[in-house]
């Protein structure tokens, strides 16, 4: 891999438009030369942007939001490692917070690697890599999970396309159990004009029924109450789509490598009011939640192995 550590500015290229890439102090951007853009945060390695050559934003950042590292970002697509949800208890994961840290960590920008120009004609993506090993957790995670792991996260930016994916490894010498999951918000709309397919005849945990495990008979999954589900056991090449009343084209589809499960969550209206950090209170109505991740059970990693999985989402164009 070719990497640059920490550049300022990438990207110049002899005849082919290139791709640019700015970097602060807490930010990584990057802009095709058609003008998709996306914006990275090292708290949390969140994906806080995502826009189209027209300039429309595709995911949901709450205006009330923190963006100073006291909390998780809510809103764009955090990433959620080793832990989805509540940590259970007598696990090796039991003293973390809710979702685990990699969330609430601050990762390291690597640079683009030289896979960066996967379309054919070059400059048509770009991929950036984040990283977070366990010297840079803050002391309590430390202590909380105590095993040596690296995690690469790269985001990809094409035309058509964002994919995120994830490769953890195993640094120790014991094994460790995982769960891992890319919390992607959604911008949508209107709600009440959304639907998910590809879940019919899957399995869920529902959440919001305290885990009853129920059989899916929609072919389009309509949001109209809290939803907090997790399907289970999905072949990862089937799309997970998200389609507006009335449009034949989805708005978003979903296709996973390694990654079996997909939570649907929208708060609606009580659970939006009960979060400090969720505003305007109405916005539960303009945001989605498709989460893809392997969180059904636990992923356990042998010492010195590597795991990978990923997502990547089309938006309708
Ligand atoms: C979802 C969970 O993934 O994340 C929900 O299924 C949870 O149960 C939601 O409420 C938000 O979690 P948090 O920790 O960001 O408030």
């Amino acid at each position: 891999m070719d990497r640059s550590n920490k550049p300022s500015a990438i990207g110049v290229g002899a005849s082919i438009p290139q791709p640019t890439i700015s970097f602060t102090d807490n930010t990584v951007e990057a802009t095709l030369p058609t003008g998709e853009s996306v914006t990275i945060h090292l708290y949390g390695a969140t994906v806080t942007s995502w826009k189209l050559t027209s300039g429309k934003e595709q995911l949901f950042v709450s205006e009330k939001a923190s963006l100073d590292g006291s909390k998780p970002i809510r809103g764009g697509i955090p990433v959620v490692f080793p832990v989805f949800g509540p940590p259970p208890s007598n696990h090796a994961t039991s003293a973390l917070p809710q979702h685990g840290f990699a969330r609430n960590s601050t990762w390291e920008f690597l640079g683009k690697s030289s896979s960066e120009s996967v379309g054919k004609e070059g400059g048509d993506a770009v991929k950036l890599d984040f990283g977070l090993s366990h010297p840079m957790l803050s002391e309590e995670a430390q202590k909380a999970w105590p095993f040596q792991f690296g995690l690469v996260y790269s985001v990809t930016l094409a035309r058509g396309s964002l994919a995120t994916s994830l490769q953890v490894q195993n640094k120790g010498e014991k094994n460790f159990d995982f769960q891992v999951l890319m919390h992607t918000y959604l911008s949508v709309e209107d709600i009440s004009q959304v639907t998910v397919k590809g879940l019919q005849t899957k399995e869920y945990a529902d959440k919001t029924q305290g885990g009853a495990v129920a059989t899916e008979t929609s072919a389009a999954v309509v949001i109209d109450k809290e939803t907090d589900r997790v399907y289970r056991g999905l072949d990862p090449k089937a799309p997970v789509e998200v389609v507006t009343a009335g449009e034949e084209k989805p708005l978003f589809s979903f296709t996973r490598e390694g990654l079996a499960d997909v939570v649907v969550w929208n708060p609606w209206v009580e659970k939006a009011k009960g979060m400090a950090d969720f505003g305007p209170d109405e916005a539960y109505k303009n945001m989605l939640c498709v989460e893809a991740g392997s969180v059904a059970g636990w992923q356990t990693l042998e010492a010195g192995d590597f795991w990978e999985g990923g997502q990547t989402i089309r938006p309708r164009l």
